[in-house]
């Protein structure tokens, strides 16, 4: 994330060339839209909005670092993310798929005192990296990262009492969208708040016919979601530097 900067100071310097694609922002203004456009609208969001943010640059470069794959959500989607915990009060909070921290640092800040985050991950790595990341975001006592696939872990979840949670991210495995809302209806309470990544890509979500497991399982998502009678769902469709996507939102409890 670059620093906070004025207006003024904005308008002067040259656009991100993110996408091999040279551009003033002169001319990315002008352009009739896409990618170039969206990065260049984040970046100027993220500066004026979001400014500096030493622990999520260092969660950002350390993953990196450690190669785990840039997917994390974007900064003005992680503090998205925050706005929800903040805006419903959550102080309880389900993450499915952690990475290497990042979406989870944004919204366990937000938690208030005695607030607390448990985040499902797979892959060891990818859960020492969030780990570590979390310790240097000074969340350690706020954070569990549990390492497994989060199907068996939400079933332990289950069997052991565990929630309900106020809020819960899903940002996992995409193939298993579906099977995540039913666990994640049983570890919420009505009033809860279910927020799911990744359910647009790039319009791909409209190919009835495809055989991407992503896309058949976030299909299955939006069936179970439209037949759901204990939810009441929105899908928002975003554009930004991850390309055209969305999010779902949810609240447990049927419709208002
Ligand atoms: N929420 C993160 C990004 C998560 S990327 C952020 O925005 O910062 C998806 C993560 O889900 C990856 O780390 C991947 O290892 C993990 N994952 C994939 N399949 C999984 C499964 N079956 N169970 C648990 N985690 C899984
Ligand atoms: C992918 C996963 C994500 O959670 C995301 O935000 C973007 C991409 C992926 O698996 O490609
Ligand atoms: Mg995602």
């Amino acid at each position: 994330m670059t620093g906070r900067a004025t207006g003024g100071r904005y308008s002067e310097r040259p656009a991100r060339q993110t996408d091999g694609r040279a551009g003033t922002l002169q001319e990315v203004a002008e352009a009739p839209g896409g990618q170039p456009v969206w990065s260049e609208v984040d970046r100027y969001i993220e500066d004026l909005l979001l400014g500096p943010d030493p622990a999520l640059d260092s969660a950002t470069a350390a993953s990196a670092a450690a190669g785990l794959p840039a997917i994390a959500v974007a900064p003005n989607q992680g503090k998205l993310l925050q706005l929800l915990v903040r805006a419903s009060g959550a102080r309880s909070i389900l993450e499915i798929g952690t990475l290497g921290g990042y979406s989870t640092i944004w919204m366990a800040r937000a938690l208030p005192p005695a607030g607390r985050l448990v985040s499902l991950e797979m892959d060891p790595w990818h859960a020492e990296i969030a780990r570590r990341n979390v310790a240097v975001a000074g969340l350690s006592e706020v954070v569990e990262v549990r390492v497994g696939p989060a199907l068996a872990a939400l079933e332990a979840m289950v069997a052991a009492g565990e929630g309900p949670f106020d809020l819960v991210f899903v940002d996992a495995d995409k193939e298993h969208n579906a099977d995540y809302l039913d666990w994640s209806l049983r570890l919420t309470a009505p009033g809860s708040l279910v927020v799911v990544d990744n359910v647009v890509r790039g319009g791909a979500v409209l190919q009835e016919a495809s055989t991407d497991s992503a896309v058949i399982g976030t299909r299955r998502l939006f069936e179970r979601l439209s037949a759901e009678p204990h939810l009441s769902a929105t899908a928002v469709q975003t554009v930004g530097s991850k390309g055209h996507d969305g999010f779902v939102i949810a609240v447990v409890g049927g419709p208002a």
